[in-house]
Formats: C-alpha cells, sequence, structure tokens
C-alpha cells in the first residue's frame, strides 16, 4: 500500500522548518501533499495564491510534494485526498499541547487518520511563521531561514508598504504546519 500524507497549515509563510519537514515527509512517505489553509478569518500577509506560488516554486522539481489548497475539515479534506496520514511538526514542548489536542480531535473525528508528529532539524526549531514577519517588518535579516523567494517577496511587500506597520504579525504558524 502506498502512503500518502498531509502536510496541512497556514504557511504564511513557509519557512525553512516548514521545508525541512516536507523533505523529511518526502522521505519517509510516497507522496506528501502540502495542503495550504484558505481561511477567511485570518488576515494573512501573503494571499493562499501567493503562498501556493511559493510552494509550488519551493518543490518544483520533487515529484512527490504536491501543492493544493483546503477549506472546512482537514480530516474531511484528508479523506477526499484518499491519504491515510497527517503530517504536523513539533518544535518545542510548547508546540505539543495545541498539536496534542487537535490530533486527539481528528483521531475522533476520523480513526482511520494517523497524525504523524516531526521534527525539523534543530537549526529551524525556533523559526516561526510570525516571528519571520515580525523581525523582518521590523529590518532584521531573515537570510537562511525562509527560501530565497520568500524574502524575495517580503521585500516587495515591505516596499510597497504592505509591511513595516505595528500589528504586522498574526499569531501561530510554525514548522507545526502554519
Ligand atoms: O499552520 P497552522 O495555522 O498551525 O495550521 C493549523 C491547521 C490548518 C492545521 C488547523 O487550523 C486546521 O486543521 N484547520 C482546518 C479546520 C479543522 O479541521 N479544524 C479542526 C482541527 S482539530
Amino acid at each position: 500500500m502506498s502512503t500518502l500524507a498531509v502536510y496541512p497549515g497556514s504557511f504564511d509563510p513557509l519557512t525553512n522548518g516548514h521545508v525541512d519537514i516536507i523533505n523529511r515527509g518526502a522521505r519517509l512517505f510516497d507522496r506528501i501533499i502540502v495542503a495550504i489553509l484558505v481561511n477567511a478569518e485570518k488576515s494573512p500577509l501573503f494571499t493562499v495564491e501567493e503562498r501556493v506560488d511559493i510552494a509550488r516554486g519551493v518543490f518544483a522539481r520533487q515529484s512527490n510534494v504536491e501543492v493544493d489548497t483546503f477549506n472546512g475539515l482537514l480530516v474531511d479534506y484528508v479523506a477526499r485526498r484518499g491519504a491515510n496520514v497527517i503530517v504536523r511538526g513539533l518544535r518545542a514542548v510548547s508546540d505539543f499541547e495545541f498539536e496534542f489536542q487537535m490530533a486527539l480531535m481528528n483521531q475522533r473525528l476520523n480513526t482511520r487518520i494517523e497524525t504523524v508528529f516531526m521534527m525539523p532539524a534543530e537549526q529551524y526549531t525556533y523559526i516561526s511563521s510570525r516571528l519571520i514577519k515580525e523581525v523582518f517588518s521590523l529590518g532584521g535579516r531573515v537570510h537562511g531561514l525562509v527560501p530565497d523567494s520568500v524574502e524575495e517577496r517580503l521585500r516587495e511587500k515591505l516596499q510597497r508598504g504592505r509591511i513595516g506597520a505595528p500589528g504586522l504579525a498574526s499569531p501561530g504558524e510554525g514548522p507545526s504546519g502554519g
């Protein structure tokens, strides 16, 4: 049986921590779908189209990595895609509580889907999308922490005045998935 895994998240933006988890997932599973949540309630820095574009660019040469979007319940999307595994990244103990709750809720919603936690390489354990946006907006260097394409797009947004204002960053999002 081939294993199809889904790595869900906000990815606003994709970080090298996410990339590391996706690469690990792509080695472990036959195929991995990076599933970007379309969430109208949050006010993301990057549009869903931009986030899809970024991820597709980064994984263009990896045939077993697919980039897709989803809305509604994650387990419904996973089942619809014929997948049986949800991948989430764990960086630190602080991630654990929320991830544990989500994994058990998803298990209750669909007993056939397993959540698998993966750890990113140590150098990425402190990175989150929220911190990237905050540091960049305040003039800090994020080189090496995000793909080059993300850095370029952050720079464009800064030039257009889309970032830089206080309160830019929205909470959450790290290699756990978003
Ligand atoms: O990158 P994030 O924001 O940590 O990702 C969170 C995500 C997208 C995995 C989570 O919010 C999610 O699964 N949302 C879809 C709606 C859903 O199924 N909610 C119940 C989860 S227990």
